[in-house]
């Protein structure tokens, strides 16, 4: 079986040379040519845990990467859609989901034998059926379940953790049109025995995607919210959700009569916010496509309204000891969403900066990684400090908001200090106890 994968972007490359790790022959496609020059000479294009490794021992033997669309079409057996699908304010942007539907469609028509088309990229339940499919129909003159099969199979991948996720899935959803696109699905997937698989029609496909990203988004909210309760009333939003946590119906697993409790994969940690290319854009998307179906969402509603204010918490905490931030010299520590990539998209550490430098604070940040990508989005308004040290030298407030491990040195850092600086922490992941002053959220 050989794939082709159009869109080398976090979801298509990643996935790319995942199958192509497995040993299944995957060519890669992408528009942009200087993404697939760097992929072809086995640079990767994207700060991704472990992809390095992969594209370098795969590239040029079970992976190729090209701009040629057609060819990439008509010298596989199946073709999966990685594109992005961006919010564009009001509704999910579908214009890239149109566009390689119809190149597909297109290089389809000149093609012999099967070929099953998959979207991976989070669309609306529908898109599938309504949007890919009559494009390819059109421009191939090929007819659904004789000559094409259709598929829809999304991802579950943390950034940051992308590799392990494809590699050791919870579960994989496989939505066919018919009996044939399950076939394939499955064969695609043969290498993955031993995890669930569940097979589904398409629709049930693409809604458990926003259901799952839904979810988890609620529950970051509801915590918000609960610590932003116990801060008011003097009680450790940490210390609740520990007690919350070890039931067993959130921390099923036990050791010698313990709870494992998995404080990193919890999505009951306060903070401020969640940020990225997904949880935002998703549940966004789904609102707008909830109201078409004449359903109110509510509760989904305030899990954005919660968020989009949450940020501004941390600028609160500041205001405690600085009612003006006029001159205050602040460190921002962390800039990318969460820690392990370099993507600071819906970041809220870039809502907390912007108010900082409206209210004139003297900033400095530091992030480990997405240095490079955050100078773009300040167009040179902010200083980047080389080294942790360097960000904390001579400053009278440190905000941690991305829970970077190396943050966890502040502390001794700043021990030293004669005048120690307030740490705020925007992430809760210092021990409150370990610097002389310090703030943090649902506190
Ligand atoms: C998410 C989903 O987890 C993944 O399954 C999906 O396929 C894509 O979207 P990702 O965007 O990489 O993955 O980030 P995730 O690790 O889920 O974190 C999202 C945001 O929520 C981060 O900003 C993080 O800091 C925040 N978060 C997470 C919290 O504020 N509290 C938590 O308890 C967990
Ligand atoms: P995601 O994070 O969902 O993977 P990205 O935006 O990072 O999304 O990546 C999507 C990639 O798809 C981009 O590199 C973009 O250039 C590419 N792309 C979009 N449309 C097409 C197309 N018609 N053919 C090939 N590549 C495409």
């Amino acid at each position: 079986m050989r794939l082709s994968v159009i869109g080398a972007g976090y979801v298509g490359l990643v996935s790319g040379l995942c199958l192509a790790e497995k040993g299944i022959e995957v060519v890669c496609v992408d528009v942009d040519e200087a993404r697939i020059d760097a992929i072809k000479r086995g640079n990767c294009p994207i700060y991704e845990k472990g992809l390095d490794e992969l594209l370098t021992r795969n590239i040029n033997k079970t992976f190729e990467a090209t701009t040629d669309i057609e060819l990439a079409v008509k010298t596989s057996d199946v073709t999966i859609i990685a594109v992005g699908t961006p919010f564009d304010g009001n509704q999910i942007d579908l214009q890239y989901i149109e566009q390689a539907s119809e190149q597909i469609g297109r290089a389809l028509a000149t093609k012999d034998g099967y070929h099953l088309v998959v979207v991976k990229s989070t669309v609306v339940p529908g898109t599938t059926e309504n949007v890919v499919l009559p494009r390819i129909e059109r421009y191939s003159d090929k007819k659904l379940g004789v000559d094409f099969g259709l598929g829809m199979n999304p991802e579950f991948l943390r950034e940051g953790e992308a590799v392990q996720d494809f590699m050791f899935p919870d579960r994989i959803v496989l939505g066919g049109y018919d009996e044939k696109s399950h076939k394939v699905l499955a064969d695609i997937y043969a290498p993955f025995q031993d995890v669930d698989q569940l097979f589904v029609d398409i629709k049930s496909a693409e809604l458990t995607k926003y259901t799952a990203n839904c979810l988890l988004a609620t529950l970051i909210s509801f915590s918000n919210e609960i610590a932003n309760v116990a801060a008011s009333i003097g009680v450790d939003a940490r210390e609740v959700m520990h007690g919350v946590h070890l039931d067993k119906r959130f921390t099923p697993l036990l050791e010698n009569n313990h709870r494992i409790y998995p404080s990193f994969i919890t999505y009951l940690e306060a903070g401020c916010g969640f940020g990225g290319s997904c949880f935002p854009k998703d549940v966004k998307a789904f609102i707008s496509f909830a109201s078409k179906t004449e359903n109110p969402t509510k509760l989904l509603d305030a899990v954005i309204e919660i968020n989009e204010a949450q940020p501004f918490k941390v600028i609160e905490l500041v205001k405690r000891h600085f009612p003006s931030l006029a001159g205050v010299k602040t460190a921002v520590l962390g800039i990318a969403f969460k820690p392990g990539t370099n993507d600071i998209r819906e970041s809220p550490s870039l809502k907390i900066t912007d108010v900082l430098l409206k209210e004139k604070a003297l900033v400095t940040a530091y992030d480990p990684v997405a240095e490079a990508e955050a100078s773009v989005y300040f167009s040179g308004k902010v200083p980047f400090a080389k080294t942790l040290a360097e960000a904390l030298e001579d400053t009278q407030v440190v905000i941690i908001l991305t829970r970077w491990e190396e943050f966890g040195n502040v502390p001794e850092l700043i021990s030293h200090n004669p005048d120690p600086p307030l740490v705020v922490d925007g992430r809760r992941m210092l021990d409150k106890d370990s610097v002389p002053k310090y703030e943090g959220i649902g506190l």
